[in-house]
């Protein structure tokens, strides 16, 4: 009996060692993704106290008022019985578990740009997170909004899924940086003046926008000198990413200090990515 029992643990022992140690490296490239995407922003009501990634923060927009989902890997109220193909589905095509058109409030129109190695690490990543029971809160969406297949519309107009696909003719790092600025760091969510239906009009991006999250104008980050931040140096630029504090030592505050959460948290595990981040924005066409 022994040695049956030995024969076959030693095999499963060598089988399984592997794969563990793929997993933890997962995980770490995910918890590199998670901070520099600003997941932890949205999908935690930290104003109330909330439990990491239970969701049920409002978002306040001209539509109505969104609670974020729990995404907490709990078997009921979060996205523990979600699929990897299920979870890339929500980020890349924005959709939920049964096929639902989420709207755009979650950033998938920028998500939708992550390779597939990047989201599954994300997912690995999300999946090894203490669960929480936490049930959604309904959205309070005004009419006709809140019907959902009305987004069709909003996709054929507007959506584009897909993985970035790298500038030919640009250095590997020009090309990193364009992927973190516009799919991870979406960036332009908030830094991109939007259309009447929300849409981001891109042929003005990174130029400001009057009416931001939470109604609040947000800066033009453009290399124009005047309106922009042209008099930024390249340095200038990543230490904001990595400390919140612009070259006037003003803390950055709002969505704006929410993210450097996570990019100063990025930053820790690899530093060189936020100089070339930097370096796109100081590259990027300039808009009054
Ligand atoms: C700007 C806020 C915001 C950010 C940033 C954000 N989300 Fe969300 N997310 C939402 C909202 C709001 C919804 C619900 C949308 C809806 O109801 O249609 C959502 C929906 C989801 C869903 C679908 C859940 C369900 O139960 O249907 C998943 C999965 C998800 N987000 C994961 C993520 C991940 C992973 C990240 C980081 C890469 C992220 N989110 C970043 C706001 C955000
Ligand atoms: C959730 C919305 C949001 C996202 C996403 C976001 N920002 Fe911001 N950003 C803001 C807001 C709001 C401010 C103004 C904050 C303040 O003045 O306190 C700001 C300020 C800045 C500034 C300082 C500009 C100035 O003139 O002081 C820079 C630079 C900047 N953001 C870069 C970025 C980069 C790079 C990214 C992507 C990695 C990014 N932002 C993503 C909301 C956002």
């Amino acid at each position: 009996m022994k040695h049956w029992l030995a024969a076959f643990t030693v095999p499963a022992i060598l089988f399984v060692l592997p794969a563990y140690a793929a997993d933890d490296a997962a995980i770490a490239r995910g918890a590199y993704i998670f901070a520099a995407a600003g997941c932890g922003a949205c999908h935690t009501d930290v104003k109330n106290h909330g439990p990491p990634l239970a969701g049920g923060r409002a978002i306040v927009t001209r539509f109505g008022t969104f609670y974020s989902p729990n995404i907490t890997p709990d078997l009921v109220h979060g996205i523990g019985s979600w699929s990897l193909g299920d979870f890339r589905r929500a980020l890349r095509e924005g959709r939920g578990r049964d096929g639902t058109f989420l709207y755009p409030v979650f950033p998938f129109d920028s998500y939708t740009g992550m390779s597939d190695d990047d989201v599954a690490d994300l997912y690995a990543y999300l999946m090894a997170q203490p669960p929480n029971p936490r049930p959604d809160r309904p959205s309070a969406i005004r009419f006709p909004f809140g019907f959902r297949p009305l987004l069709i519309v909003w996709r054929m107009l507007f959506f584009h899924a897909g993985p970035l696909q790298p500038v030919t003719g640009k250095s590997a790092d020009w090309n990193r940086g364009r992927y973190l600025a516009e799919a991870v760091g979406h960036c332009q969510e908030c830094h991109t003046p939007r259309n009447f239906l929300r849409s981001l009009e891109r042929a003005h991006g990174y130029a400001g926008n009057p009416r931001g999250p939470d109604g609040l104008r947000t800066p033009n980050i453009t290399p124009d000198n005047d309106t922009g931040i042209g008099q930024w140096s390249l340095g200038d630029i990543e230490a904001l990413l990595k400390t919140g504090q612009t070259p006037d030592f003003d803390p950055v505050g709002s969505g704006m200090g929410e993210m450097v959460k996570g990019t100063r948290a990025a930053h820790r595990r690899r530093p060189p990515c936020h100089r070339r981040l930097s370096q796109i924005l100081a590259a990027a066409p300039r808009h009054p």
